[in-house]
């Protein structure tokens, strides 16, 4: 406790004289949350992470969450520095779509309007026609439909099933997948909301068809917040990534919420609900961010950055 008190005095210290502004994700750790609110900083989803980082004031950001949202927002920012509690903070979808082979996919079927996940690296999205966001996949995805335009997909398979389903459009899948929402169980969330028959079930789309089936509502993390403070259940059971309860009950401290189930147990699931890079975004982490001279800053090679702000700004003026 001691050791925790050091280190958010001198993160809050340190933020001030490095005129630096905490951006962290949803998913980070509660501590992590209450920290970015105490010290002004910003909480979202992925989306609205690269937009507050592009349009604050702050000469530094650092972005506690994955490093795809760290390259986002230095494409987005190049004249400021962008700093990680650890730069081994990676994501499955990430991992599982190397700029080789997905290129080499892209090649092969060029009569396709290619469609990236944020969840990328920054060549992958240099590789795209659009870059999007689970919150405005949807949307994109019908605009570009109604265009008449057929869609090579990626990384998410269950995001982009999910999304063809939805809209009917013509969609080539990148076979990715995210290791937190690829566990949930359709069976045993059949039987949990069998013991809660009352609860609204809300689902993270990058979790499997038959999971995301049995939703009452599904949508980025931003979208499930929403939900659960709109819907008038009092109970929920959530399929995402644990952290987001951190909000859902700040917001709506009346309501119960309950992890959904996966198929295994800790000693069995990979993540068990709980992103084991999201998790790296420590008290001690950012310390070391604001304190080490290298090791934790992004850079984005600069031919390569341009290449990818093309389809993240269609992306944002899209959603604007
Ligand atoms: P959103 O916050 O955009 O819904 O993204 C979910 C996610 O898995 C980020 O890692
Ligand atoms: Fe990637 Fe899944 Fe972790 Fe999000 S929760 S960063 S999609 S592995």
């Amino acid at each position: 406790a001691t050791q925790n008190a050091f280190y958010t005095d001198e993160i809050k210290r340190l933020l001030v004289e490095k005129n630096a502004v905490l951006v962290s994700h949803y998913y980070t750790d509660p501590e992590i949350q209450a920290l970015t609110e105490e010290t002004g900083g910003f909480i979202s989803d992925s989306l609205e992470m690269a937009r507050y980082g592009r349009d604050s004031e702050a000469q530094t950001l650092i972005v506690a969450g994955v490093k795809f949202m760290g390259e986002t927002s230095k494409i987005l920012s190049p004249q400021k520095t962008v700093l990680m509690p650890t730069l081994d903070a990676t994501c499955s979808l990430d991992l599982g779509c190397p700029i080789d082979e997905f290129s080499a996919f892209c090649d092969a079927h060029p009569d396709h309007t290619v469609v990236v996940y944020a969840n990328t690296s920054a060549a992958v999205k240099a590789r795209a026609d659009w870059v999007v966001t689970s919150s405005i996949a949807l949307e994109i995805v019908e605009h570009l439909d109604a265009m008449g335009e057929k869609i090579l997909w990626g990384p998410d398979r269950h995001l982009g099933a999910y999304i063809a389903k939805q809209t009917g459009a013509d969609m080539l899948m990148w076979q990715g997948e995210c290791i937190v929402h690829d566990e949930f169980s359709a069976n045993a969330l059949k039987k949990m909301k069998h013991l809660h028959p009352d609860a609204a079930i809300l689902v993270h789309p990058e979790s499997p068809a038959s999971v995301v089936e049995m939703a009452d509502a599904v949508g980025s993390t931003t979208q499930l917040i929403q939900a659960s403070q709109k819907m008038n259940n009092e109970k929920f059971i959530v399929a995402t990534d644990r952290g987001i309860f951190y909000k859902m009950q700040q917001l709506a401290p009346e309501k119960t919420f309950y992890e959904a189930p996966t198929a295994g147990n800790g000693a069995t699931c990979k993540s068990c609900a709980h992103c084991p890079w999201m998790a790296m975004n420590g008290l001690k982490a950012i310390y070391n961010a604001l304190t080490d001279n290298t090791g934790h800053e992004i850079f984005v090679d600069e031919a390569l950055r341009q290449k990818a702000l093309v389809p993240l700004n269609r992306m944002l003026d899209f959603a604007a």
